[in-house]
């Protein structure tokens, strides 16, 4: 067999990982033949390939990013885009396509599964969002990046007695906020399930200060205060619909310092999260995604992703995958709770 593979949306550390595990089984065990597609759905869109056989995946183990590049591309929001991808995929010889990508590259995959492309998907995303498997790889990595920043931003907050918060990724859910918060000691974690009170924010941050510690405030980039209280900035929109968040930060470093008169600062933490080399939960992870996305497709088991639950991992419809976003439970943020203020 000849497969395609492709990586799309916001890169992630362990795609690298993935392909070599796809690609050293795929052509190791299996005998079968592989070509990569350049930045996501833009590839097979305008029909624009890199060979990918044993030697263009040796050392790729520990990089982060992608060796294919990943884009935004969105092919149903361009005219006739399925039909060229299927045109593309005849003409590169592919019989069946590997896509690594979240919730929106795998939404194009259940699409052009349902037209009769032979597709298997691999959940990738920082922000561990995606429904149908317990963890994506990339989440324990930006979850540590995000921890040892919180560990320094507490030495420095309490030599200054200043309020520092700290704003990490996740735009519909916080369990890059909610772990790395946890794991982090934050005196309050903000997710975007449930708006905040700026009242009850700054109650925490007083109370914080009435101790030897200085407060550590964890905010997810979607997280937003119960209506009325902040206006927030809206921002340009992407090929998924998507705006372009960021700020929340420094609103509340404004908002905390106006109401508390403690000085507060904000680190955005940003593209840090997604760059760099993956940690070995996540290198492990991606590995085992690639071994089994390969045995799928050989198996001839296409439209599903593959998908951890407990330490297996399964096959699960594309359809469950992408119908809707995995967000953090009451009762987790729950837990957190106990430890603000
Ligand atoms: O999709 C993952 C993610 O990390 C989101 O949390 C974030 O909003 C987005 O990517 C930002 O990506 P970019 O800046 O590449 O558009």
């Amino acid at each position: 067999m000849r497969i395609g593979v492709l990586t799309g949306g916001g890169d992630c550390p362990g795609l690298n990982a993935v392909i070599r595990a796809v690609v050293r089984k795929g052509v190791g065990v299996y005998g079968h033949e592989f070509v990569g597609f350049c930045d996501g759905w833009r590839g097979p869109l305008e029909g624009e390939t890199v060979p990918l056989d044993i030697q263009a995946v040796r050392g790729i183990l520990p990089r982060g990013g992608t060796i294919l590049g990943s884009s935004r591309t969105n092919p149903l929001k361009i005219e006739g885009g399925v039909e060229k991808i299927k045109g593309n995929l005849a003409e590169a010889g592919v019989d069946a396509l590997i896509a690594i990508g979240g919730e929106d590259t795998l939404g194009v995959a259940k699409r052009l599964f349902d037209q009769g492309v032979k597709v298997v998907g691999v959940p990738k995303t920082i922000d561990n969002d995606l429904n149908a498997t317990d963890y994506t790889f990339g989440f324990d990595t930006a979850v540590n990046i995000a921890v040892e920043a919180i560990d320094r931003l507490h030495t420095t907050a309490e030599s200054h007695h200043r309020a520092l918060i700290c704003e990490v990724m996740g735009r519909h859910a916080g369990w890059i906020a909610l772990h790395a918060g946890m794991a982090g000691g934050a005196n309050v974690i903000l997710i975007p399930e449930k708006p905040f009170d700026i009242d009850r924010v700054c109650a925490y941050v007083e109370s914080r200060f009435q101790t030897r510690y200085a407060p550590i405030i964890v905010v997810a980039e979607g997280a937003h205060p119960i209506e009325g209280q902040m206006t927030l900035q809206a921002g340009e929109l992407d090929a998924f619909g998507h705006v372009r968040l960021g700020g929340i930060g420094e609103m509340l470093a404004k908002e905390i310092e106006k109401r508390t008169g403690k000085e507060a600062r904000t680190t955005v933490l940003g593209h840090i999260q997604r760059g760099g080399t993956p940690t070995a939960f996540d290198r492990v992870l991606a590995t085992r995604f690639g071994l089994q996305a390969i045995d799928a497709v050989h198996d001839g088991e296409f439209g599903v992703m593959v998908a951890l639950r407990g330490t297996d991992i399964v096959r699960a419809g594309l359809g469950e995958a992408t119908k809707e976003l995995k967000t953090v439970p009451v009762g987790r943020y729950e837990e957190a709770e106990v430890f603000f203020g």
